[in-house]
């Protein structure tokens, strides 16, 4: 697969109409029902009304607050904070569940039967109707999951503006060419997906940016805030 390596590059491509996320199947279950549900992996008509859902659902939850309960539990998972801002049960099953779904959210990539099952866990956990509120729910937790988690952990090591600009939680994404495009030296064709690398864009670009950058930010400036220095007072660190 061809990588967008240079970052003016992968901008264009991601400000690009002209690219698509590469589409996923209709399904009625488990993790594939919740992909073709979400904005993320959705396209045409879908998407804008999909994206409104999760940027409607994040405006319920202040950032500030986030920052707090992170400050006060600078160890619990993101997940578990998370679900507890957006009403939802924090127990450790729900937080074990949207650790299963995110480890397969990207097609092809995990235990789908696993994360079938955690599908429907999450599924009960918001009521039981499986409609594209709950699918932007589900998607905002998982979303949220292994990006913030990773981001905290970087960030207790190298400070929080070092991770973001070095290792950027998420590393790359992929895109789909609809039409023969130009993107640096390269000639991409269409049908050809392509993985755009993150590096100096952590929150993505374009209209499919993370919508929780604000709330990712919070949560890791609350924990590291109640874990700042705690390398030289509580010695845990060699
Ligand atoms: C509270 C934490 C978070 C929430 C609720 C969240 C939510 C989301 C959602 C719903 C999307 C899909 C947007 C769409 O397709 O319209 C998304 C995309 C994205 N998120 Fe986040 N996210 C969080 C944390 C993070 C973190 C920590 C990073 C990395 C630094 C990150 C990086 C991204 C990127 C790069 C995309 C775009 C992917 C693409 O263009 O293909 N997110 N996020």
């Amino acid at each position: 697969m061809h990588t967008i390596d240079d970052p003016d590059d992968a901008l264009a491509v991601l400000h690009d109409p002209g690219f698509v996320v590469p589409p996923v199947p209709a399904a009625a279950h488990g993790v594939a029902w919740l992909r073709a549900s979400v904005g993320r992996f959705s396209g045409g008509a879908a998407y804008p009304r999909r994206r409104a859902l999760s940027e409607s659902l994040l405006s319920t939850v202040d950032p500030a607050a986030l920052r707090a309960a992170a400050a006060s539990s600078p160890y619990a998972h993101p997940v578990r904070l998370l679900c507890a801002a957006l009403g939802l049960d924090p127990s450790p099953g729900t937080t074990d569940a949207v650790r299963v779904v995110a480890a397969a959210y990207q097609p092809g990539t995990g235990d789908e039967p696993a994360a079938d099952a955690a599908v429907q866990v999450l599924i009960a956990a918001c009521g039981g109707t499986a409609d594209e509120t709950t699918a932007a729910r589900i998607g905002l937790l998982v979303q949220a999951c292994d990006a913030t988690a990773a981001l905290i952990a970087r960030a207790r090591d190298a400070g929080l503006d070092t991770a973001l600009r070095d290792t950027p939680p998420v590393a790359a994404t992929k895109r789909m060419a609809t039409r023969p495009s130009d993107v640096g030296a390269a000639r991409v064709a269409p049908g050809e997906v392509v993985r755009v690398s993150l590096h100096g864009i952590p929150f993505g670009a374009g209209p499919r940016r993370c919508p929780g950058r604000a709330h990712a930010l919070a949560l890791a400036e609350g924990a590291l805030s109640a874990t700042v220095g705690e390398g030289v007072d509580g010695g845990e660190r060699s």
